[in-house]
């Protein structure tokens, strides 16, 4: 394992859009906004706004348009969101979107469940979304479902994975996100997977998206960092999760993954303070305690007191020593 050296890596926030979509009480649109806005300041690259799906599939995001529309967007923020057809694309174009985050499973049968589409009708239709935005000058990110495993049909091979990215290269889209949907990855598939996908397509932004489901995601998170994978999609307090992956549950949370890159010397820009304190909304807006841990444990070099006797303790244990060395 190496240390980090400095290098940069880049974050992307997915709490808004893969954490909401997953909680069963709506979060108000205007607590989302305030949450948007206050991420805004923390150093992401990039933050998934919300999702321009069918309010039918995802009610928690019913409120898309708004909260697209009435964020403060800061200079050097990417502010996405996903879009999986044409509906959804033009609903995000009238919501001043920074950048459209297609989504297609590289599983049929998790393509099915989710998107109520075969993969070639997704292809179909995400072919459109490309050209639309092409037109309107906004950049195109793919997010590809079930790239280490799918619930449903077990193994995805490379190939598959490999050919789908093969298609949307020709389309020049702008980057790719290999998603761990359910937490099937683990770390050696992640790092052949990810050398696999950079030596194929060295130019393109690659991104990895860990859920953390088998308590695998940071270990995969290192792995594909090793691998040569710069940008990471996280989510605060470890929430998120696909409605329709059976089993799924929360992405690695942003402040334990942030906690470790920068232990171990990567530099990842991030205000690691203000994202607990974040976390800390975050909680209350959800209404449950969060899976993340160093928001509860504190820094490695948090320092606690220690017990209140502990001056007795030591006097006694002093006393017996001087006992000892005079005996
Ligand atoms: N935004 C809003 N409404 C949409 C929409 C979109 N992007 N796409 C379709 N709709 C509406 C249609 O207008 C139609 O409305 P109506 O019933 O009032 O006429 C209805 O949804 C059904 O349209 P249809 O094209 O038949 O969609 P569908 O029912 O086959 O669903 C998706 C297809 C993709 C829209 C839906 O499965 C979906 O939104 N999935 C997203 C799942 C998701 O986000 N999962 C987690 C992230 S990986
Ligand atoms: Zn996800």
């Amino acid at each position: 394992m190496k240390t980090g050296n400095g290098k940069r890596l880049f974050v992307n926030e997915v709490a808004t859009r893969d954490g909401f979509q997953m909680e069963s009480r709506f979060v108000p649109t205007d607590d989302k906004i305030a949450l948007v806005n206050r991420l805004g300041t923390l150093g992401y690259a990039k933050i998934e706004v919300t999702s321009f799906t069918s309010a039918k599939a995802i009610p928690a995001l019913r409120d898309g348009e708004e909260v697209m529309q009435r964020i403060t967007r800061r200079p050097g923020v990417v502010y996405t969101a996903l879009v999986p057809n044409l509906r959804g694309a033009e609903r995000a174009l009238e919501s001043r979107i920074g950048e459209f985050n297609i989504v297609m499973s590289v599983s049929e049968t998790h393509n099915l469940s989710n998107l109520r589409m075969t993969r070639e009708q997704s292809f179909a239709q995400l072919t459109e979304v490309i050209a639309l935005a092409s037109q309107a000058g906004v950049p195109v990110n793919v997010s590809l479902s079930c790239v280490f495993g799918c619930p449903m049909e077990g193994e995805v091979q490379l190939a598959t994975v490999l050919e789908w990215i093969d298609r949307f290269a020709v389309l020049q889209v702008q980057g790719v996100t290999l998603c761990d949907t359910t937490g099937m990855a683990f770390p050696t598939q992640v790092q052949t997977v990810c050398e696999a996908v950079l030596a194929g397509h060295p130019a393109m932004q690659w991104t990895a998206h860990f859920h953390n489901t088998r308590g695998m995601g940071l270990a995969n998170t290192v792995a594909a960092v090793e691998a040569g994978m710069e940008r990471l999609d996280m989510s605060l307090g470890g929430i998120g999760g696909c409605p329709y992956a059976p089993g799924a549950t929360g992405n690695v949370a942003t402040e334990d993954v942030v906690h470790m890159l920068q232990c171990m010397g990567y530099e990842t820009g991030m205000n690691l303070d203000g994202l607990i304190e974040a976390a800390a909304e975050l909680e209350n807006l959800v209404q449950h305690a969060l899976p993340g841990q160093v928001s509860r444990a504190g820094q490695r070099l948090t320092r606690h007191a220690p017990p209140a006797d502990f001056n007795d303790i030591a006097a006694r244990a002093h006393a017996r020593r001087g006992k000892e060395l005079h005996s």
